[in-house]
């Protein structure tokens, strides 16, 4: 499905990010797994590469694992121009998984932590998809496609989650507008905005605010971060190739 093409993740050492990863190199793709912690990322590349795995890969010798920091232009151009020196060509399928939180009440949330969230989050994505469409077109790649990770928080709002809410809501705006601009390019942007999703970022959830989402989830549980990625590449592939500019609800329909 995705024979042979390059594939960029950011966030790939953990999460979402990480099964992103595994189902892209199932599909075929040469994956460049991308983490501010380059250990992680290294491991989610071991991971593809292990034996559970090998007779699923046609390239599993050609993933990349790459320490990258969306939120420094430097690192992300860095890390593009050491995918371009490996494949001779720039990846054509980006994922911007990276995210983080920092909950607090709004009123409580001092402006280091307003801020570091819409740095990653939304900067970060940025970065990343001019840093990666400038190649792209460097290349004279005729096609490319681009998965931002927003989340229904984006959507809806969360209470202690006023700088993530606003930095996944640019998400969908900035997802939006690049569609707009990058579809004469051949390149699709869409967006996926999970739910409740089991990784190390909701980890830290007090029992009772877990119980509270579940019980506002019409499907009762969290999603396991291979569901979110399932659509990820899907959106990635050429199955979605009239979709750009979509907002992508995975949430077992909590927010629908
Ligand atoms: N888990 C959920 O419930 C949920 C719900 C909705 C949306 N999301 C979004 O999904 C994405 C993946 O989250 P996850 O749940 O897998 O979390 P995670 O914490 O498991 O993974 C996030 C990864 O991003 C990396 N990262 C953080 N800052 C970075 C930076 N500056 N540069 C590069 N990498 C950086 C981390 O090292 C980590 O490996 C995030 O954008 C998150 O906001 C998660």
């Amino acid at each position: 499905m995705l024979s042979g093409k390059i594939a960029l993740v950011t966030g790939g050492g953990s999460g979402i990010g990480r099964a992103v990863c595994r189902l892209l190199a199932r599909d075929g793709a040469r994956v460049v797994a991308t983490d501010m912690d380059g250990g992680a990322a290294q491991e989610t590349i071991n991971m593809l590469k292990g034996k559970a795995h090998c007779v699923l890969l046609k390239h599993r010798d050609d993933h990349l694992s790459l320490k990258m920091d969306v939120t420094d232009k430097t690192s992300v151009e860095s890390a593009i121009s050491a995918a371009i020196d490996k494949y001779k060509a720039p990846p054509s399928l980006i994922t911007n998984a990276a995210g983080i939180i920092r909950d607090n009440f709004m009123l409580q949330m001092d402006e280091k932590s307003f801020m570091e969230v819409l740095d990653v989050n939304l900067k970060g994505t940025y970065l990343v998809t001019q840093v990666a469409t400038m190649a792209l077109a460097e290349h004279d790649a005729s096609s490319g496609s681009i998965v931002n990770i927003s989340s229904i928080s984006g959507k809806l709002g969360t209470i202690g989650q006023s700088n993530y809410s606003a930095s996944k809501a640019g998400v969908i705006g900035f997802t939006k507008s690049t569609a707009m601009e990058l579809a004469s390019m051949g390149v699709r942007v869409n967006c996926v905005l999970p739910g409740f999703t089991q990784t190390a970022m909701v980890g830290g959830v007090p029992d009772k605010v877990v119980k509270l989402i579940l019980k506002m989830t019409p499907l009762k549980r969290m999603a396991q971060p291979e569901e979110i990625a399932e659509v990820v590449a899907f959106l990635l592939s050429d199955k979605s190739s009239f979709m750009t500019g979509a907002s992508v609800e995975v949430t077992g329909g909590l927010g629908m």
